[in-house]
């Protein structure tokens, strides 16, 4: 089927590239020259497994890249929106993009078409993307409009793509649905999983993935609670780690303990330092702002959203209960990324942590595998910016571990303790198992669990019992 993508951000891009490899012709629509021409000439613009070989084995043939919404969506069945959604100061989505691309699109629908949200929405977008084209002239019949939210994870985007738990297609007639469904037979019938060219299978997924139908009122709300609820297990599990720290237990048997109640399970279950990204601390304030129109105040997620600010909080709290004053420390930090996997520091943590530290006065020699090309422009000057981890924590007072990169959890222990200052390393992201950080010779502080000590703290000052909860 032939599909237009408007917009080649992380989603467009990672939607478009896998629709070619589902054997769909692609035309990516961007009104960035810059970007267009950027990607014509074979640059991927972000940091994501499997991306650039997709893009290598379709660019120019099974996809185009356009700068003519209009001609792109008049050669295309289905219209994909894939525009950004940005937050407003009111917390609310910004929904302008997603409206001049409907006002647009109005121009080209010729022939039955389908245009389909897939940018992250409020309901009541779908109805009023419908209005939009209606009112600037086309065809009621000749069109439908679906919402087909996206589950996709930042570091494994193709994968959570190609592997879905499910596909959420939100529809009001059973035309628009054949034409979705169309689109995603290669995975719903399994065909795409037997191709000797597909992208490896991860070892979670079950193919083939079940297709659940919806209202589009729903398919948008789905989109919303499922990022709401799992924020909401990160904040959970944040809390129940600060009663750990007071009680000295241990947040990981705790985990291990509830997460084998297969109706709670273990995924997103791991402390830290708190969630960041692109998309929940931005939908969370979106929900909360849809349920505040619809005449329902959402107070559980301003706690959702107080405990993660909290947990940053409290992670400062504790480099301070260890190092005592913290005006011209020198730290050593891993990680920048809001996560493991990506190069993206949209509200990162790791950054709102590094930028706090600074405000008090350390000295930060940081490393990221991925996101210090993007840091550099937030944090410069001011911040030196390390080859690896060892450089990093060169003379410093201590390691702070700050997003969960894979690479962070299989250090060289005896050689970055022999380059540290004090053998003290504060580990947001609990990477390690402290009685073995104990047997290495290290001061080892993490979230939630007992802190191993290799030192005599002054009595009463051990970090985990000064915090208050
Ligand atoms: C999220 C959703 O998972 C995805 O379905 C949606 O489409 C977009 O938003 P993403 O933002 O890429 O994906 O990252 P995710 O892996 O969900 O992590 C979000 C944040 O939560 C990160 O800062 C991560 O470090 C943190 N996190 C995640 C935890 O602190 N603990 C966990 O157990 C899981």
């Amino acid at each position: 089927m032939r599909i237009a993508v408007v917009g080649s951000g992380y989603v467009g891009l990672v939607a478009g590239a896998c629709f070619a490899d589902l054997g769909h012709e692609v035309l990516l629509v961007d009104n960035d020259e810059a970007k267009l021409a950027a990607l014509q000439n074979g640059e991927v613009p972000i940091h994501e497994r499997f991306l650039p070989e997709l893009l290598a084995r379709h660019r120019g043939q099974k996809i185009q890249f356009s700068g003519d919404l209009q001609d792109a969506a008049r050669a295309s069945q289905a219209v994909f929106i894939a525009v950004g959604t940005p937050p407003t100061e009111t917390g609310d989505a910004d929904l302008s993009y997603v409206e001049s691309v409907a006002r647009e699109i109005s121009g080209a629908v010729e022939q039955y078409k389908v245009v389909v949200e897939k940018s992250t929405v409020p309901v009541y977008t779908s109805q009023w993307v419908r209005t939009i084209i209606m009112r600037n002239g086309a065809d009621p019949a000749l069109f439908d409009v679906a919402s087909n939210p996206e589950f996709l994870r930042e570091g494994t985007a193709v994968t959570d793509f190609l592997y879905p738990d499910r596909i959420v297609i939100g529809v009001e007639s059973d035309r628009c649905a054949d034409v979705l469904r169309e689109i995603y037979v290669p995975l719903t019938s399994g065909s795409y999983y037997r191709n000797p060219t597909a992208i490896p299978r991860p070892d979670r997924a079950q193919v083939p993935p079940r297709l659940i139908v919806t209202s589009t009122r729903s398919a948008e709300l789905i989109k919303h609670a499922s990022n709401a609820f799992l924020a909401m297990k990160i904040s959970f599990i944040n809390a129940v780690a600060s009663i750990c720290e007071a009680v000295n237990a241990n947040v990981q048997q705790v985990c291990d303990g509830i997460g084998a109640d297969s109706r709670i399970g273990t995924r997103f279950l791991n402390p830290g330092i708190g969630y960041g990204g692109s998309c929940f601390p931005k939908d969370l304030q979106a929900f909360r702002s849809v349920a505040k129109e619809c005449g329902y105040e959402f107070r559980l997620l301003d706690e959702v959203i107080r405990i993660n600010e909290e947990q940053r909080h409290r992670f400062l709290r504790k480099v301070r209960g260890v190092l005592w004053t913290l005006r011209g420390k020198r730290l050593g930090v891993l990680g920048l990324a809001f996560k493991g996997g990506t190069d993206d520091i949209r509200e990162s943590p790791a950054l709102l942590l590094v930028q706090d530290l600074l405000r008090e006065g350390c000295h930060i020699c940081a490393y990221d595998p991925a996101a210090m090309g993007r840091a550099k422009e937030v944090l410069q000057p001011g911040v030196e910016f390390a080859s690896d981890p060892y450089e990093a924590a060169n003379g410093a007072d201590a390691v702070l571990i700050l997003t969960e990169w894979e690479e962070f959890s299989a250090l060289d222990l005896d050689r970055l303790r022999k380059l540290l200052r004090y053998p003290i390393i504060l580990d947001g992201r609990n990477l390690y198992d402290p009685a073995v950080m104990a047997a290495r010779g290290f001061s080892y502080h993490s979230v939630g669990r007992p802190s191993a000590l290799t030192e005599d703290l002054p009595a009463g000052v051990r970090p985990e019992k000064k915090e208050r909860l």
